[in-house]
């Protein structure tokens, strides 16, 4: 039976006029799927099902739902101090992670501003990038250039920085600052028009933002490390910074801590967020090189940072963040990931000749079938229910991100179920 003909409990019948669900058509949109309880890689509805999660909560449950370690970390927090606000105030939850992370990303990113979430992580990290160069006497560089398919948050200044076109913020061209966009470049003659392009602009640009190996939101599109490689020296010749936005493809996804490992790039900036906290609360941050945060020191005071989110650094969060880490340490995620790559080219395989179906492809957990367009998607989405999993199709995919502590039986699941499920939509779609 599929969900929208369960009866809904007593809490969705009388809550759900109340509230704005997210990316959605209210008005035509079905009813969303009542879920009760989450641990490891299984959602609990409300009528009992369980379903298999190929999400991860949007990339972020990373060692499954409900850790033990993380859980008992936040117990203990919460026991403790659960919030405290960070101006003029320091926590040792705080302290601590920003010293691992500082640790655990590439070079010398060593300052490490914390925030609530990615989209703030990159409003952080533009205001940075644009007063770095106001704090070292230049002026006039205030644009950005993104690539096509970006997306980096719902914030005014992250959505400024989404593809301008093909983004679902295109409407608000006009109200959002001008940027430039450019293709992400991959053969030589697309990065020589790519710096030559940079070194017409630069007196305007203060820095490059992308996001690595991995385009997420704006298509899950991927691209090699040699154009993050190159895209990396492009900046470094024209001397324009480089932003990297690792809110998706940090904490393992791709295989590597960080995606920029894979390129052997270390950016002057670098956002990160999503499974930062292992899924558990909402934590971000924007880390900055030596050189970056240099020059915020002055005896002007006006050459600070005037930037300081009122839950920045909860640290029931940071608790959660560094009990990730820990496992992390501790577990084989990195392997997994690798591992989880090469089983989803081999089980989602046969998507690729299926009629609708334009590719299929996987980078460490992330798998994608991309169609030529996703007709009748709901129908799509309640199969999936059906055949108890749980993914969220959208504009032009279907796509996965699964816990990187998925199981191979688990993952096997997963794909089959889906694959099931897209052979019934292809045919949906072959007949008249
Ligand atoms: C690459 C990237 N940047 C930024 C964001 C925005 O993060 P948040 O939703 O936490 O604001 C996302 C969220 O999907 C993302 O994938």
């Amino acid at each position: 039976m599929s969900v929208e003909k369960q009866s809904p409990p007593a809490w969705q019948q009388s809550g759900y006029r109340h509230v704005w669900m997210p990316y959605t058509q209210m008005q035509t949109a079905p009813l969303p799927i009542p879920v009760v309880a989450t641990e490891g890689v299984y959602l609990t509805l409300a009528d009992g099902r369980k379903l298999v999660d190929g999400m991860a909560s949007w990339w972020t449950a990373c060692h499954g739902y409900n850790h033990p370690h993380i859980r008992s970390a936040v117990e203990a927090q919460l026991r403790v101090m659960p919030h405290v606000m960070f101006g003029g105030v320091n926590h040792e939850p705080a302290l601590r992670l920003a010293e691992r992370l500082a640790k655990l990303t590439p070079g010398d990113l060593n300052r490490v501003f914390f925030s609530d979430s990615g989209s703030v992580s990159v409003e952080v990290a533009l205001k940075i990038a644009v007063q770095y160069w106001l704090n070292r006497g230049v002026s006039g560089r205030t644009k950005f250039v993104s690539f096509q398919h970006a997306y980096h948050g719902d914030t005014t200044g992250a959505m400024s920085v989404c593809d301008p076109d093909n983004s679902m913020h295109r409407h608000f061209k006009g109200f959002l600052l001008e940027q430039y966009s450019h293709p992400v470049p991959q053969t030589d003659d697309e990065h020589s028009a790519f710096e030559a392009f940079l070194a017409t602009k630069n007196s305007e640009i203060a820095g490059v933002i992308i996001e690595p190996l991995i385009q997420g939101a704006g298509g899950m599109k991927f691209h090699p490390p040699e154009s993050v490689a190159r895209i990396h020296s492009a900046c470094r010749r024209q001397n324009v910074l480089l932003i990297a936005d690792e809110i998706a493809t940090g904490f393992g996804r791709t295989g590597t801590m960080f995606a920029c490992e894979q390129a052997d790039v270390v950016p002057d900036i670098l956002c990160v967020g999503k499974a930062l906290t292992g899924g558990t609360l909402s934590l971000a941050a924007t880390i900055a090189t030596d050189e970056i945060f240099d020059a915020f020191l002055s005896d002007d005071p006006s050459h600070a940072l005037m930037h300081g989110p009122t839950f920045m650094a909860n640290p029931l969060a940071c608790a959660a963040a560094n009990a990730s880490i820990d496992l992390f340490e501790t577990e084989p995620r990195l392997e997994r990931a690798l591992a989880i790559e090469r089983e989803l080219a081999e089980l989602l395989a046969p998507c690729r000749n299926l009629h609708g179906v334009v590719d299929v492809r996987s980078k460490g957990a992330v798998g994608v079938i991309q169609v030529n367009r996703l007709h009748h998607v709901e129908r799509l989405r309640s199969r999936l229910v059906e055949e108890g999993i749980w993914l969220r199709p959208f504009s032009d995919m279907i796509y996965m991100t699964p816990a990187l502590s998925i199981t191979p039986e688990e993952l096997q699941t997963l794909c089959e179920a889906t694959v099931r499920v897209v052979q019934e939509w292809s045919t949906w779609m072959s007949s008249p």
